[in-house]
């Protein structure tokens, strides 16, 4: 047995400690009674394997409205991009209740676990038209978005901070992909003081005439399901995120995980999902299709955890 001999047990022993060093996942957060996950081990492996290659080959690709946003607040809904725009400085009673409306008849179909992203397509594609139509005949003004993000309920999750804060101290690209509204998510993450340079939107922006009226979108319409043409278009000629072949994916819906199909050569994908309505429904399907899952959590602690051990190798190239 070599730990009989003296001479060999020391130098043995530091050779184990740091190889346990090395390849120890210690995320007391991955027990939280709100994780989910298919395979732990996966997941450990996945974010070993991420730490070894370091902060510099990894970019971060998320979601906005109900991933960075909270879902819920003290048992009410905090307003995502679109219903931030719900403000009579924007538009009328009549315009609310209309997107209300909306909002009623499609949003249930989004979340729907009995219909495949196929189905609900060209749902989606009703739904945004529509709203983007009305918005548009309301002639919001640009100079009042500000104030009606200010006066809105909007919040971030607990731990968005140290979120942002942490990527952008170790050089980390943030992509925040969404299907809300542009200059409306700019606005929010602007407000809360964490709008820094590695963060990078691909949104629906608005397009303003020179009197500062809203007259239409730019671009590409991008709804929940259609993200993937964005990913394989705008993401992938985003110059800042090559040569980062690791990503940390986070979002909420199934359509957010064909945000990352525009990175070429992909390496380590870890996918975390928020499971944040129709739990138990769709509880399976999650749990099957993201690696992680964080069932009602309202905070960022699990994707600061898996973050800080990652990036905690100390390579910020
Ligand atoms: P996301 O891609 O940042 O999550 O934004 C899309 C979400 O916006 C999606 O889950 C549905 C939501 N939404 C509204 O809340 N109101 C609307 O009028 C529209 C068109 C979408
Ligand atoms: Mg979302």
């Amino acid at each position: 047995m070599i730990y009989q001999i003296p001479w060999i047990y020391t130098p043995v022993r530091s050779v184990l400690a740091v190889w346990h060093q090395l390849t120890k996942t210690e995320m007391p957060e991955l027990s939280k009674g709100s994780v989910m996950m298919r395979d732990r081990r996966r997941v450990e492996e996945t974010i070993r394997a991420m730490r070894r290659a370091g902060a510099g080959r990894l970019q971060v690709i998320s979601d906005f409205d109900m991933t960075l946003s909270r879902f819920a607040h003290n048992g009410r809904r905090v307003p995502t991009t679109h219903n931030i725009l719900d403000n009579r400085l924007l538009i009328d009673e009549e315009c609310t209740i209309k997107m209300k409306e909306l909002l009623n008849t499609y949003y249930p179909i989004e979340i729907d676990a009995s219909r495949s992203a196929k189905e609900k397509l060209p749902h989606m594609v009703e739904w945004w038209t529509k709203v983007h139509e009305l918005l548009i005949e309301q002639r919001i003004r640009k100079d009042m978005l500000a104030r009606a993000v200010k006066e809105s309920r909007t919040m971030l999750r607990d731990g968005y901070k140290a979120f942002f804060d942490g990527l952008y101290e170790s050089r980390v690209p943030l992509l925040i992909f969404s299907a809300g509204v542009g200059d409306v998510l700019e606005e929010v993450i602007r407000q809360n003081h964490v709008f820094h340079a590695n963060v990078h939107v691909i949104s629906n922006y608005m397009d303003f005439d020179h009197t500062g009226v809203l007259r239409a979108f730019k671009g590409q319409l991008i709804h929940t399901f259609n993200k993937r043409e964005g990913a394989v278009t705008q993401a992938a000629a985003l110059s800042q995120l090559q040569g980062r072949p690791n990503v940390l994916l986070l979002g909420d819906s199934l359509g957010d995980l064909t945000m990352a199909d525009g990175v070429s050569d992909p390496r380590h994908v870890l996918t975390v999902g928020f499971l944040n309505d129709q739990v138990e429904e769709r509880k399976e399907s999650y749990v099957n299709a993201f690696d992680v899952v964080l069932v009602r959590d309202e905070t960022m602690d699990v994707p600061n955890a898996i973050l800080r051990n990652v990036i905690s190798s100390g390579d910020r190239k």
